[in-house]
């Protein structure tokens, strides 16, 4: 069963490696993807943007036909079941709308919109068109993650305390070498900002993962207030490049018996602005009563409460522990695949065999408002609790 995918924005970093290369070529070179009556489901993408010649060189390397520059001619064509996105977040709402008007599916990268009110209005509308929706959430799907929800969902931590994560790593300003994100990310008119950009991410992490976000307290910074762009131009960075904030969690253990209801506390940094000294770019360490674990992009290590030791503090010895290797590695269950791939896949199934998919518009229409809140916390220098956001009658899960 062939499915046609309109692919935009696949000149860009996200669209190129993580969605066209290592998603839908992998799952072409794979025979597709098995249905449950065993047909197998064939992606046939066009590549469409603003560049004929680059888009003939990418489709070339991977086998691919079919390349467009003109949009609309491609919505137009009843072939193509899918549309999907990863051009700049700023461009998003425009190119989702008209997708959705031409009554395509659509699959797209986060931030869903730039504000809450744009992201709603998105997922309504493609309910009304009855369109199936889903957005980007590859952190789920990544095994470090993986294996740290399989311990919550064990009870291994028993009644979770804290979460803390670190993400980060230092961008270069684009002065003596080049910049490893793309400039508009430090151009608030343009869409940038870690805030809008990692609390989507965020969001949706510690809601499957832990529980609820009820509140958000941010600080942001632009610590570096210039930059140079792709072409060699200094210009202001109006974003924020740091975000140093404080959630609250409904868990899922209920009443904690701490005075503290049950609720989780999570600190976590998101930083273009540090130097890494940890096992990874991500790092999410869970402190629970009955054990630890720490969790970067692909391991997990635990430490049980019958393996914590007993460290006295005492600066005038030296420290006769090693921290680090009375942790123990979580096993891979399976080898395991690209975290874009695969909810690819189950986006795939859901769209041709109505299998449920979790990850719609409503989902990323509550990444949008933690990074909004997070924002309004900031400049408002306090804590603001995160209201429940309206879902779709037909949305799923
Ligand atoms: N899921 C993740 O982990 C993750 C990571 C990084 C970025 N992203 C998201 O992916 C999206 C793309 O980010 P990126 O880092 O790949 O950016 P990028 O700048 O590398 O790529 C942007 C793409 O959009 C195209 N584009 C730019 N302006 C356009 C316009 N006006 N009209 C049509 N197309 C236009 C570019 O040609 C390019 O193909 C962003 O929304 C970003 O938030 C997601």
């Amino acid at each position: 069963m062939r499915i046609g995918i309109i692919m935009n924005g696949v000149t860009g970093r996200m669209g190129l490696n993580q969605h066209l290369v290592r998603s839908i070529v992998a799952i072409r070179e794979q025979g597709g993807v098995r249905l449950a009556g065993g047909e197998r489901l064939l992606p046939d993408p066009i590549l469409v943007g603003r560049s004929e010649e680059r888009l003939r060189e990418i489709a070339g390397a991977h086998g691919i036909e079919r390349v467009s520059t003109d949009l609309d001619s491609c919505l137009a064509n009843a072939a193509d079941a899918i549309y999907f996105d990863a051009t700049l977040t700023s461009a998003r709402v425009d190119h989702v709308r008209r997708a959705i008007a031409a009554g395509k599916h659509i699959y797209c990268e986060k931030p869903l919109a730039p504000t809450t009110a744009e992201a709603l209005d998105l997922a309504r509308a493609a309910e009304r068109a009855k369109v199936k929706h889903g957005v980007v959430q590859d952190k789920l799907f990544l095994p470090g993650i993986r294996k740290l929800k399989q311990l919550v969902d064990d009870g291994f931590f028993g009644r979770i305390l804290s979460v803390r994560g670190e993400f980060g790593y230092w961008v270069f300003e684009g002065d003596d070498q080049p910049a490893q994100r793309p400039s508009w990310n430090y151009r608030k008119e343009d869409g940038g900002g870690i805030i809008l950009d990692m609390f989507a991410h965020w969001r949706y992490l510690l809601d499957h993962t832990f529980g609820g976000v009820t509140a958000v307290h941010c600080t942001g910074a632009t610590h570096i207030p210039t930059r140079v762009d792709e072409d060699g131009r200094r210009y202001t960075a109006t974003a924020d490049d740091a975000a140093y904030a404080t959630f609250v969690l409904k868990g899922p253990q209920g009443g904690g018996g701490g005075g503290d209801g049950g609720d989780i506390i999570v600190q976590f940094n998101s930083l273009w602005t540090v130097r890494v000294y940890r096992d990874d770019l991500l790092q999410i360490q869970v402190d629970g009563t009955l054990g630890s674990a720490v969790a970067g992009l692909r391991t997990c290590k635990t430490q049980s409460r019958a393996a914590t030791p007993r460290p006295v503090w005492n600066p005038d010895e030296p420290n006769p522990f090693d921290f680090y290797r009375q942790w123990e590695e979580v096993r891979d269950a399976a080898e395991p695949d690209n975290a874009f791939k695969v909810q690819w896949e189950l986006f795939l199934r859901h769209v041709a065999a109505d299998e449920p998919f979790v990850h719609d518009f409503f989902e990323g229409a509550k990444g949008v408002q933690l990074a909004e809140l997070g924002l309004k916390s900031w400049a408002e220098r306090r804590w603001i609790d995160v209201p429940p956001l309206p879902k779709g009658e037909g949305a799923r899960g």
